[in-house]
């Protein structure tokens, strides 16, 4: 079992070994390995069990950084990196050779970030390379957000977690892209797409993927292993019945289903609390002896964007 603590040397020691280790971000807890070295890459897909067509993102200290990784950093990306970095924004940018192939699933573009968490700044600050780091959690299931989580799942693969407390944001990056040097939305996360407009103007937004994917569209994720439907609570408790069954809303209180078998997201209904306990309640529910998760949609708007994104890829 993996010894969690907020030793960073220790962190840094093992990285330096070639293995893997869990770390915090402000979004959700990564795992993290040497983006250089293709064997440690490698050893991140077959822990996660994840696909090679689906690329990882590479996580760095600073903006100056990003010239040894890519070739080209466009204007609008550089506004938005100055604007957000340290921050949960990821740009996806033509890349240099140094990228092994593996990280970009073959792709020329590679995805890059600059985490804004203070252990994870101090780690990369002491490494001589950068981070390939997923989300430390099995291929599809939902993220998690706390140190404890990742020992859940992967606590026997990794010989040392470091424990960030939990995630202040609590939902992955916002990932831009550029296409015939037109902004492209390609995951909506913690940057709403009201605060990127502000910086950028307009942004086309990529649909989710259905049937065959391309690298980096894949869409059944973050899922729950109980059933999850999204749609009307009341209306869904009124056609399934209240046995066996969780729900999980923004702040609404069903008195038809007990107390201990729903969650408010945020009772006041705030979206940015909604969002930093979305994944944990998911987590919680998932745990509980009922057999279906009742979900509703959130507004739209600020981080409800991104929660609705994940509640979708959750129930597909
Ligand atoms: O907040 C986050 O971004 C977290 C934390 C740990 O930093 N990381 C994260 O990584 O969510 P992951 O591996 O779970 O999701 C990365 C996604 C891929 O599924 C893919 O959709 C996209 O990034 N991606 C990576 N490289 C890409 C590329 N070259 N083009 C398009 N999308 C890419
Ligand atoms: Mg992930």
């Amino acid at each position: 079992m993996s010894l969690i603590g907020t030793d960073i040397q220790r962190a840094s020691e093992e990285l330096d070994r070639g293995n893997l280790v869990g770390i915090p971000t402000e979004t959700v807890y990564g795992l993290a390995g040497n983006a250089l070295d293709p064997k440690v890459v490698a050893k991140i897909f077959s822990i996660k069990n994840r696909p090679t067509f689906d690329p990882l993102i590479v996580h760095i200290p600073s903006f100056r950084y990003l010239n040894s990784i890519v070739t080209e950093v466009p204007v609008m990306a550089e506004q938005l990196a100055s604007h957000f970095w340290p921050g949960p924004l990821t740009l996806v940018l033509p890349r240099k050779d140094v990228v092994p192939d593996l990280i970009t699933s073959g792709l020329t573009t590679v995805a890059v970030r600059v985490p804004g968490h203070p252990l994870a700044l101090k780690l990369l600050n002491k490494l001589d390379y950068p981070l390939a780091c997923p989300s430390a959690n099995p291929f599809g299931y939902v993220s998690p957000t706390t140190a404890e989580h990742v020992r859940q799942q992967l606590g026997g693969d990794l010989p040392y977690i470091l424990n960030g407390g939990p995630c202040k944001i609590g939902i992955e990056s916002t990932i831009i892209g550029f296409e015939s040097q037109q902004p492209v939305i390609y995951r909506p996360g913690g940057i709403s797409l009201e605060a990127i407009k502000e910086q950028i103007g307009e942004v086309s937004i990529k649909p989710r993927a259905s049937g065959v994917v391309a690298p980096g569209m894949s869409n059944s994720h973050y899922a729950p292993r109980k059933t999850l439907i999204l749609g009307n609570i009341p209306e869904l408790l009124e056609e399934y019945g209240p046995k066996k069954v969780g729900v999980l809303s923004l702040k609404e209180h069903f008195n038809q289903i007990e107390d201990r078998y729903q969650i408010q997201l945020s009772p006041k209904g705030d979206l940015t609390e909604a969002a930093r306990n979305l994944f944990s309640s998911l987590r919680k529910l998932d745990a509980m002896p009922i057999t279906h998760i009742f979900a509703e949609l959130v507004p739209n708007h600020g981080l409800g964007w991104a929660i609705n994104d994940r509640f979708q890829r959750a129930a597909s």
